[in-house]
């Protein structure tokens, strides 16, 4: 849709529409005159450098900011000694935070340098009240923030930023509004994540998501449809589905419709080739779903099922609402109807109140499950959150259960991806390897990587690739042949 909107046509000297998106490709147009003006005067575009933290969300995020920022006339560049420097913030780790206060320091040395610097901050830590004290008090250079509820305003934030002199800050608490339609510039031209619902009502005890990506709210499939239909005629044959809980879709919607449900219409569209998605919560992953992942022919061999731990008594702790024997039998029914699968997951150490013991049942778990990839982190506490009043671990021992943990992850996870070596397996080619520029790197249904020699005109095709050696996570194989 967002081709009817042409921002040379639009009339600025008109009052601003109220109804969105209209409202904000009339603020690109208001931009782009001052593009215009900023060429004319320096001789040059500004150029700008958006920087993600965070999950996939906030990767999704940053290629709509970087669409109205390609759209009005920025150029668009990785080193962040920009004219324009965005940080798409994450909250969910406390070293994340971390990251981006230490880097802010680096950002102001670029701004005195250039005078027309401006730096903005955005997604999930401007949404926490004591994190814009702190950005007021000690990083006044910062010229606009704003939160994750909003981003659908940021061409008008822009326009107020770039006519304005001091700190814009405008965050909301909570939104129950989503603005489709505006232009979006995608990383890899051949694939794509695609939000299918925003927010999170799950509130385990540890996370501080909920509060900060405010509540559950689903797109409409027909706008999921359409968004992906016109990707694939673009050029993307695989696309993730990106949401916290993606096993509860819909049920929001005026017509609810389940997941499942959903993965059916989308496997219809033509021209699509892999469809991923995640995160699945355990709790309320369907038998409907299992049978469609089982019957399609699309969507990959890969299931991300966060466990976070293996002891029922931390499970309760944590609000997950699953037992260990609930989790087991769960991923024991996936592994038999689909046994070509592989079970990723993501685990924390250190939990309130967790002891050793509660670890052995967590690494209990990893070995009858046997995941094919893990994520581990350390407990962070996070303010506002239920856990952070909970009494917590001793450092010390928190690092003695989270080296235990890692090993057995990392056994299980050497075993597994070697289950496929001497085999022939379709690849879709993602890039040039970063070390060696002969070698291509791809990726296997069940998200396993692949090197292999190969040229660079193969990026976004699928391959048939002999997985000659397994290197523990990847392996080295060579082409036999091209089949798309
Ligand atoms: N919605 C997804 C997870 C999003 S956050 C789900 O429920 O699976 C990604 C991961 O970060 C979580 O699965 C959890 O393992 C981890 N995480 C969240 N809060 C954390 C905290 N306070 N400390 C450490 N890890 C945390
Ligand atoms: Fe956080 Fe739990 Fe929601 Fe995942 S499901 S985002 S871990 S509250
Ligand atoms: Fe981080 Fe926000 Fe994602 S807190 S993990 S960027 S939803």
């Amino acid at each position: 849709m967002y081709n009817e909107f042409h921002l040379d046509k639009i009339d600025l000297r008109k009052q601003p529409p109220q109804e969105e998106p209209a409202r904000q490709y009339y603020f690109m147009a208001k931009c782009q005159e001052w593009i215009k003006a900023f060429k004319q005067k320096n001789g040059r575009l500004p150029k700008a450098c958006v920087t993600t933290f965070g999950c996939q969300m906030n990767a999704r995020d940053s290629e709509k900011l970087a669409g109205i920022l390609e759209s009005v006339g920025y150029e668009i560049i990785e080193e962040e000694n920009a004219d324009f420097v965005i940080y798409n913030t994450c909250t969910v780790r406390d070293n994340a935070n971390q990251k981006v206060y230490g880097r802010l320091g680096v950002l102001n040395g670029y701004k005195k340098k250039n005078p027309h610097m401006k730096i903005a901050l955005c997604g999930c830590m401007m949404q926490e009240p004591a994190v814009i004290e702190k950005i007021k008090a000690s990083y006044p250079f910062v010229d606009l923030i704003f939160g994750t509820h909003n981003i659908f305003k940021f061409a008008e934030l822009l326009t107020t930023l770039l006519e304005s002199r001091g700190m814009v800050i405008d965050v909301w608490e909570d939104t129950n509004r989503i603005v489709e339609d505006l232009p979006v510039e995608r990383k890899y031209a051949f694939k794509s994540g695609i939000n299918i619902m925003f927010g999170c009502n799950n509130f385990c005890s540890y996370c501080i998501v909920p509060y900060v990506r405010g509540r559950e709210r689903s797109r409409s499939p027909k706008d999921i449809i359409s968004e992906i239909k016109r990707l694939v005629a673009d050029g993307v044959v695989e696309v993730m589905l990106l949401g916290q809980n993606v096993n509860s879709y819909g049920k929001n919607l005026k017509e609810p419709i389940t997941f499942a449900r959903l993965l059916r219409e989308i496997e219809k569209i033509e021209g699509l080739r892999r469809i991923r998605f995640m995160t699945s919560h355990p709790k309320d992953l369907s038998d409907e779903l299992i049978q469609v992942m089982k019957d399609s022919k699309k969507i990959c061999r890969h299931l991300h099922l966060p466990l976070q731990s293996g002891s029922t008594r931390i499970l309760e702790a944590m609000n997950r609402r699953y037992t260990k024997e609930q989790y087991l039998e769960l991923a024991a029914r996936i592994r038999k109807e689909i046994p070509d699968i592989a079970i990723t997951t993501d685990i924390i150490v250190g939990f309130p109140g967790e002891t050793p013991e509660d670890v052995e049942e967590t690494i209990d778990v990893i070995k009858q499950v046997k995941y094919d990839n893990a994520f581990t982190f350390i407990y962070s506490k996070r303010t506002g959150t239920p856990a952070a009043a909970m009494e917590q671990v001793p450092e010390a021992v928190v690092k003695a259960g989270f080296d235990k943990v890692l090993k057995t992850v990392q056994n299980t996870a050497r075993e597994q991806v070697a289950r496929y070596q001497g085999s022939v397996c379709e690849v879709l080619v993602e890039e040039s390897n970063e070390n060696d520029a002969s070698l291509m790197t791809g990726r296997m249904s069940n998200n396993t990587l692949v090197h292999f020699p190969g040229d660079a005109d193969l990026v976004g095709r699928l391959v048939m690739v002999s997985l000659d050696e397994c290197h523990g996570f990847y392996y080295m194989g060579h082409m036999v042949t091209n089949i798309s």
